[in-house]
């Protein structure tokens, strides 16, 4: 069975799927991280987010594959584990420009097919039930208000001892809903058997829970 859970910035869908992979015994499958990996090695050469033949090009030269340690999934840029160089909000804007063009797509959606052949997967992203594995068993469409979502990041930041300020991540997370949901490759919207769940007045185990009861009436 594959699980595919799609939802806006800072809904709480890496936090659940990591979880739920655990519960199940599936594999977790995070495909932010890969376009943030593509994001990065853009960053890295310099690229304009804004020119997509050179970052297709970069796009096409990177080899991005994923490997499972202790249960965590890690990406791996160019013989490179660069787990740790994928979390900034810079990465995130980074990736959220660039996964607009179809080239970019193309090889990062064949990767996560392929992942998913191979073992029962819970994937998040924002387009897997929509386009990467339109045959998922099980649908979800997790999202939060903005104003939630950004409280949680907030939050997030605030716990690594970092400043940041509450206006500017919210504003932040509304401009890459709006990018996500309105670019023409596979925008991020909810697919027609996907179940909503607004998770905004929820607890993380509440969320797990429904997503679960959902699971076994697909058994
Ligand atoms: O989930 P995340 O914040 O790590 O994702 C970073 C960006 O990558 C997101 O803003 C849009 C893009 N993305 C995508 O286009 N399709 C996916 N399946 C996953 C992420």
């Amino acid at each position: 069975m594959n699980i595919a859970i799609d939802g806006p910035a800072g809904a709480g869908k890496s936090t659940i799927a990591k979880r739920l992979a655990k519960d199940m015994g599936y594999i977790y499958v995070d495909t932010g991280a890969m376009y943030r990996a593509m994001a990065l090695a853009a960053i890295r050469l310099g690229l304009d987010p804004a020119d997509e033949e050179k970052i297709s090009a970069a796009g096409g030269k990177a080899d991005i594959s994923i490997r499972y340690q202790d249960g965590e999934q890690q990406v791996v840029l160019d013989g490179e584990n660069v787990n740790g160089h994928i979390r900034s909000e810079e990465v995130g804007n980074m990736a959220s420009a660039i996964s607009v063009y179809p080239q970019i797509r193309q090889k990062l959606v064949a990767l996560q097919q392929r992942l998913a052949a191979s073992a029962d997967v819970v994937m998040d992203g924002r387009d897997i039930g929509t386009c990467v594995l339109p045959e998922a068993e099980v649908k979800v469409y997790l999202t939060a208000s903005p104003q939630a979502r950004a409280a949680r990041r907030y939050q997030e930041i605030a716990a690594k001892g970092r400043v940041c300020d509450l206006a500017d991540i919210q504003k932040d997370i509304e401009e890459r809903d709006y990018r996500d949901m309105h670019r023409d490759a596979s925008p991020l919207r909810q697919a027609k058997d996907a179940v909503y769940i607004d998770s905004s007045d929820m607890g993380i185990e509440e969320v797990v829970d429904a997503i679960r009861q959902i699971c076994k009436g697909r058994q």
